[in-house]
């Protein structure tokens, strides 16, 4: 990894992907024959029964860290963190997530970390998921769609990161077609140019199958 030991995933919103992309980066990580820690502050939606994110990200980085080292707090309902912990009647710690991906990176020699939705979504009713970006310190991994309505999205979260003073790594855009069409490609161009960030691409992935993944490289 050309950035420090670690890497944050970020969105321009819910499902669009961060899942996929940073089991990606743990899995081309792992593949170069690093030991690779992932960590997602909390998780939602388990209710919902399809494979959990810690579950896929544990798979392709080939960790074995425990359901509660990568994901402290779970929920079964699909709403933000905040609430989801609200209705568990509790509330998520800052410290508590500091401290547990402090002790994921620990055990590895790089860590992938993927956010909750985008980067103001509230994990706290006062600490936002760009907070926690701002404490862990790893630079931003921007995943976005490649289509219609992504240049917006993905600019205004470029400018809330360096708003912030974050640094952005790159902007993935997923699943990339396999024939992308012109407004594809010219949003690509125009994320680049207009957000001065390096745009890469994430072809559709076989999720069941790491070992065909590409390389994705930041
Ligand atoms: N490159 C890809 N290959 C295969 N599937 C993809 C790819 N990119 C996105 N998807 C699909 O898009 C959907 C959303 O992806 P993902 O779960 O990674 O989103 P997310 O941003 O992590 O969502 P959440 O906000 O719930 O954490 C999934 O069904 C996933 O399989
Ligand atoms: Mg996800």
């Amino acid at each position: 990894m050309a950035v420090a030991q670690g890497v944050f995933v970020t969105g321009t919103g819910t499902e669009v992907g961060k899942t996929v992309v940073a089991a990606a980066v743990a899995r081309t990580l792992a593949a170069e024959g690093h030991r690779v820690a992932v960590f997602k502050p909390a998780v939602t939606g388990l209710d919902e029964g399809v494979e959990t994110d810690h579950a896929l990200l544990r798979r392709a980085s080939g960790s074995s860290q425990s359901d509660e080292e990568i994901a402290p707090y779970r929920y079964g309902p699909p709403a933000s963190p905040h609430l989801a912990a609200e209705l568990a009647g509790e509330e998520i710690d800052p410290e508590r997530l500091r401290e547990r991906a402090r002790a994921a990176a620990g055990g590895a020699d790089a860590i992938v970390c993927e956010g909750v939705g985008g980067l103001l979504v509230p994990l706290a009713p006062s600490y936002l998921v760009r907070d926690l970006a701002a404490d862990l310190g790893y630079p931003l991994l921007v995943v976005a769609g490649p289509g219609l309505g992504t240049i917006n999205h993905t600019l205004l979260t470029l400018e809330s990161a360096r708003g912030a003073g974050l640094e952005v790594a790159a902007v993935a855009l997923t699943p990339w077609p396999e024939k992308p069409s012109e407004i594809e490609r010219s949003n690509r161009e125009t994320i680049a140019t207009l957000g001065g960030v390096e745009v890469l691409a994430l072809p559709h992935l076989d999720l069941g199958a790491p070992e065909s993944w590409p390389a994705l490289r930041i």
